[in-house]
Order: C-alpha cells, then sequence, then structure tokens
C-alpha cells in the first residue's frame, strides 16, 4: 500500500474534527474525497501534509511511519500537497515558483520541469510572470505544477475546481488522470465538483462530521442513501 491511514482522529485547540478515519490506498490509485463544507476534508488534507498533528492514530507511506514528521520532511519522501486557495507565492515568478517544488522535494530525484511544462504549456509560456498576476486557473495549474516538481509518490489536491471555470476544470481533470496515468502518482483528491470526482477517480469517500459515512466504486457511493441526500442539497 502507497499510503495508509489507521484511525486517525485531529482537530483544532480540543475540538475534534476528524473522527477514527481509516483508509488504504493502492500505489497509483485515485481516491476522491467528497462531502459538503466544514465536514472535515481539509483537516485530513492537512493530517496527511504535518500541518497539524493527529491526535489518535498513525499515517505510513510506503510502510514507513510518518506520522511525527514535519512538513518538509514528508515533501522530502514524497508527499506533494496543492492546498486550498492553491498557496503559491505571488511574487515569485512561475520559474521561481517551480524552483521552489524542486527544492521541497528529494534533491537527488529527477528534474521534472520539462515534463511540467508538457502538461501545462501556458504555465511555459509565462515563466518569468509574477505567479500572483496569473488567472486563477493559471494559479491552480501553477500550484499542481510546483507539486509535481517535488517528484511525488503521493500527491494531495484539495479542492482544485475552486473557483475555476468548466472548461478549465475539465482541462485539470483531464491533467491530474493523465499525470496518474503516466507517472503512476497516487492521488487524494478533495472536491465538490462530484461529476469532476466520477470522471477521475476509481474510489470515493464521503465524509460527514469528519467521519467516513459511505465509501465504494462511483456506483456504489452513487447509490447510497448519504450521497442521495449529498446530491439534493
Ligand atoms: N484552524 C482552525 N481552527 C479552528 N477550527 C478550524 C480550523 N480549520 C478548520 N476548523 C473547523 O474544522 C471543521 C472542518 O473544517 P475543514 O476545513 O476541514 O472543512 P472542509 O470539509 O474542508 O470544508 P470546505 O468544503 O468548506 O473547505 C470546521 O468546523 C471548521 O470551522
Ligand atoms: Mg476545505
Amino acid at each position: 500500500m502507497a499510503l495508509v491511514i489507521t484511525d486517525v482522529s485531529a482537530g483544532y485547540g480540543g475540538v475534534t474534527v476528524l473522527r477514527n478515519v481509516s483508509l488504504a490506498l493502492a500505489e497509483g490509485e485515485i481516491l476522491g474525497v467528497l462531502g459538503r463544507n466544514g465536514m472535515g476534508k481539509t483537516t485530513l488534507i492537512r493530517c496527511l501534509a504535518g500541518l497539524i498533528e493527529p491526535t489518535t492514530g498513525t499515517i505510513t507511506l510506503g510502510g514507513e511511519n510518518i506520522t511525527d514528521l514535519a512538513p518538509h520532511e514528508r515533501a522530502r519522501r514524497g508527499v506533494a500537497t496543492v492546498v486550498q486557495g492553491r498557496g503559491i507565492f505571488p511574487r515569485l515568478s512561475v520559474r521561481e515558483n517551480l524552483t521552489m517544488g524542486r527544492v521541497a522535494g528529494a534533491s537527488a530525484r529527477r528534474d521534472r520541469t520539462d515534463e511540467v511544462l508538457g502538461y501545462f504549456p501556458r504555465l511555459g509560456e509565462r515563466l518569468a510572470q509574477a505567479a500572483g498576476t496569473l488567472s486563477g486557473g493559471e494559479q491552480q495549474m501553477l500550484a499542481i505544477g510546483r507539486a509535481l516538481m517535488t517528484d511525488p509518490k503521493v500527491m494531495l489536491l484539495d479542492e482544485p475546481s475552486e473557483g475555476i471555470m468548466p472548461v478549465l476544470v475539465q482541462q485539470i481533470a483531464a491533467i491530474v488522470t493523465a499525470i496518474n496515468r503516466q507517472a503512476g502518482l497516487t492521488i487524494i483528491i478533495v472536491e465538490q465538483n462530484v461529476p469532476m470526482v466520477f470522471g477521475m477517480t476509481d474510489r470515493c469517500i464521503i465524509l460527514e462530521k469528519g467521519r467516513i459515512v459511505a465509501q465504494g466504486s462511483r456506483d456504489e457511493v452513487s447509490r447510497s442513501e448519504v450521497m442521495k441526500e449529498y446530491l439534493a442539497i
């Protein structure tokens, strides 16, 4: 298993948000995480990225226990995170943002600049431009490109479609799927955009109040009562 999450709970200042979440991702799998606002999706991503410490449970990456590792140590071992709202460096150029990704990863690993610019030619045309002046869609591409520059084993994407027009959402979905297929990258994608996730993933979970309340294939999840309620809102 590429990533195993066992009985993880976490929260903020004594308030529990994520409750006893257990999940195992096979190498090369894409897992979709669905759920309404405030259900703990970002909290799950933060736990995996090392940005908050779980109060219970363990996280292993390729068999190694990474539960207590700092975010940069996880990045070196191959966990790349595209945070909600993108988290790029607005004053730095596109090129500098990509370089930051390379530095954050394992330096011995390969340089993936050409590959990243192959996936996102728009970035190649804007290498000298300040990242903060890119369009929302381009910033999302840069955030994904920077994550890929770390040469990761696992990529965590938190709502990449947020605030992006539908045609670009489709493009981003297609590129992330291609990255998964070509690079065999294991991916967790948090999304409110259900069709996007269903088009990309083998398996989904639905989080409600920090718990996994449904999981399975696209068909299994669509048939669940939870999903019917979720789609009705
Ligand atoms: N830094 C924080 N301090 C205190 N509470 C927080 C913090 N971040 C999130 N929370 C709370 O934890 C709960 C889950 O938040 P989280 O961001 O994980 O939700 P989410 O599922 O990602 O929602 P969204 O779809 O709106 O991004 C919410 O009630 C939120 O208010
Ligand atoms: Mg969130």
